[in-house]
C-alpha cells in the first residue's frame, strides 16, 4: 500500500521554489542578491487596520467564529460589493476565509467531479492548475499572446468551452502579467459565457484596487447581470491593503454554493483567524485614500520597470494596466549565450543565468503557463528596481 495519496501525485511541485531556494542559496554564500519574485506590497498594513486588530484581541475577540465569518465582516463585504462593483449581496451569500487562496479552493473542491474541465487563461497564477487537478478536475489552459496584451480572445474563450466544462477562472488585473480588462473587453467574453449557460465563472479580483493611468476595474457579474446566478466574485485584502500575513480572502456568490464552501471549510480549518476578521471590517468600512497614495508609488515604479527592461536588448516589455507585475518577452534572447557561458534555450535558463551571474531573482515564464517570458515584482523600492534594471540590461548586453 503507497503510503502517499494519489491525489498528491496529480499536483506538481511549484516550479518558483526552485528559484527562491537558488536565490536564498546565493545570498546566505555572502552573494549580493535583488529579490524581484514577491508577490506582495512592500508597504506596511495600515495603522487604522492594525489598531483594530488590537482593540480586538483587547476586547476578548479571539474565540472561535462563525464558520463562514462575523456577521459584521458579512456586513461590510456586502457594502464594499455595493459601493465599489454596484453588485447586491446578503451576507448568506458570502463567504470568509484563510486567505483569497482558500476561497478559491474551497469553490473548486466544493464543485469539481472526475471529468470536469476548467479553463484558464495563459499565463495564470500557479495555484490554478494544480487546485483543479487536487480537485479532480482537468485545467484547459487557453494561452494569451503580448500582441493582445494578455488579454483571453472571445474566440479562444468559446473554442475552450466543452460539453464537461464547470467553470472559466477570470483574473483581472491578472498574476502574473498586470494585465486588466476594460468594459468592452469584458463584455466580449461574457457575451461568450451566456450563451453557454453550464459555464460557472470563477472571477479572482484580488487587484482590483491596484490598477493605474485611470484604468476602470469592472467585474463579470457587474457587466453582464445575466451572469449573478452562476459567478462567484472572490477577492480579498491580502493585496489592496497590505494584509497579506492576516489571511483574510471573501467571495459572494449564490446561496447554494456558499453553503458548500462553507461546509467543506468547517470541517478544514473552521473560522478564518477571529482578529484578522475584526481588523477587516476596518480595512473595508474605514478610510481610502492611502490606495490612491500606494498607487501612485506604485505606478511610478511600473513606468520606471517597463522603461529599464525595454532598453535592454532581446527584451519587450508591455505596459500592463495594474497589479505589481509586469512579465516582458525574451524572445530577442532565446538562442542566445550569457557571457557566463549558459545556452538561453529557455525562459527558466535565462532566470537562473541572470540569478547566477548578475544576482537578480525573477520568476520564468514556464511556471506560469506561457514561455519565453519572466514575471518581475515591482512592490520594492525605486533604488533596488534601479539597480535590478542596470544589471538586467549588462546581462543583456553580454549575451551573444
Ligand atoms: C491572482 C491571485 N489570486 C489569489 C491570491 C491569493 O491571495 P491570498 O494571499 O489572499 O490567499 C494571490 C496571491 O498571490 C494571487 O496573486
Amino acid at each position: 500500500m503507497p503510503f502517499l495519496s494519489d491525489t498528491l501525485a496529480r499536483v506538481s511541485p511549484s516550479p518558483t521554489v526552485a528559484v527562491s531556494q537558488k536565490a536564498m542559496e546565493l545570498k546566505a554564500a555572502g552573494q549580493d542578491v535583488i529579490g524581484l519574485g514577491a508577490g506582495e506590497p512592500d508597504f506596511d498594513t495600515p495603522d487604522n487596520i492594525k489598531a483594530a486588530a488590537i482593540a480586538a484581541i483587547e476586547a476578548g475577540k479571539t474565540k472561535y467564529t462563525a464558520v463562514d465569518g462575523i456577521p459584521e465582516v458579512k456586513q461590510a463585504i456586502c457594502a464594499k460589493f455595493k459601493r465599489e462593483n454596484g453588485l447586491d449581496y446578503t451576507p448568506s451569500q458570502v463567504a470568509v476565509s484563510t486567505g483569497g487562496k482558500q476561497v478559491l479552493y474551497n469553490a473548486l473542491m466544493a464543485t469539481l467531479n472526475p471529468g470536469d474541465e476548467v479553463i484558464i487563461p495563459a499565463p495564470y497564477w500557479v495555484s490554478y492548475p494544480d487546485m483543479v487537478r487536487l480537485g479532480g478536475g482537468e485545467p484547459v489552459i487557453v494561452e494569451t499572446t503580448i500582441d493582445n496584451g494578455f488579454r483571453l480572445t472571445p474566440e479562444a474563450l468559446e473554442a475552450a468551452i466543452t460539453p464537461n466544462t464547470k467553470w472559466f477562472i477570470f483574473n483581472s488585473p491578472s498574476n502574473p502579467t498586470g494585465a486588466g480588462y476594460g468594459h468592452n473587453q469584458l463584455k466580449a467574453l461574457t457575451d461568450v459565457l451566456m450563451r453557454h449557460p453550464h459555464v460557472w465563472v470563477m472571477t479572482d479580483d484580488m487587484y482590483e484596487h491596484l490598477a493605474y493611468d485611470g484604468f476602470q476595474f469592472c467585474t463579470p457579474a457587474q457587466v453582464e447581470p445575466g451572469l449573478y446566478d452562476r459567478t462567484l466574485t472572490v477577492n480579498g485584502v491580502s493585496k489592496s491593503y497590505a494584509m497579506t500575513g492576516w489571511r483574510i480572502g471573501y467571495a459572494a456568490g449564490p446561496e447554494h454554493l456558499i453553503a458548500a464552501m462553507r461546509k467543506l471549510q468547517s470541517q478544514s480549518t473552521t473560522n478564518p483567524c477571529s482578529i484578522s476578521q475584526w481588523a477587516t471590517v476596518e480595512a473595508l468600512n474605514g478610510p481610502q485614500e492611502f490606495l490612491a497614495e500606494r498607487n501612485e508609488a506604485f505606478r511610478k515604479r511600473r513606468d520606471l520597470v517597463v522603461a529599464g527592461l525595454n532598453a535592454c536588448e532581446g527584451i519587450t516589455c508591455a505596459v500592463p494596466e495594474g497589479a505589481f507585475y509586469v512579465y516582458p518577452s525574451i524572445a530577442g534572447c532565446i538562442g542566445k549565450t550569457s557571457a557566463g557561458g549558459t545556452l538561453i534555450d529557455t525562459d527558466e535558463a535565462f532566470a537562473t543565468a541572470l540569478l547566477e551571474e548578475h544576482g537578480v531573482a525573477v520568476v520564468f515564464g514556464a511556471a506560469f503557463g506561457l514561455s519565453p517570458y519572466f514575471r518581475v515584482s515591482y512592490a520594492t523600492s525605486d533604488e533596488v528596481l534601479a539597480d535590478a534594471c542596470r544589471r538586467i540590461q549588462a546581462f543583456c548586453a553580454g549575451l551573444s
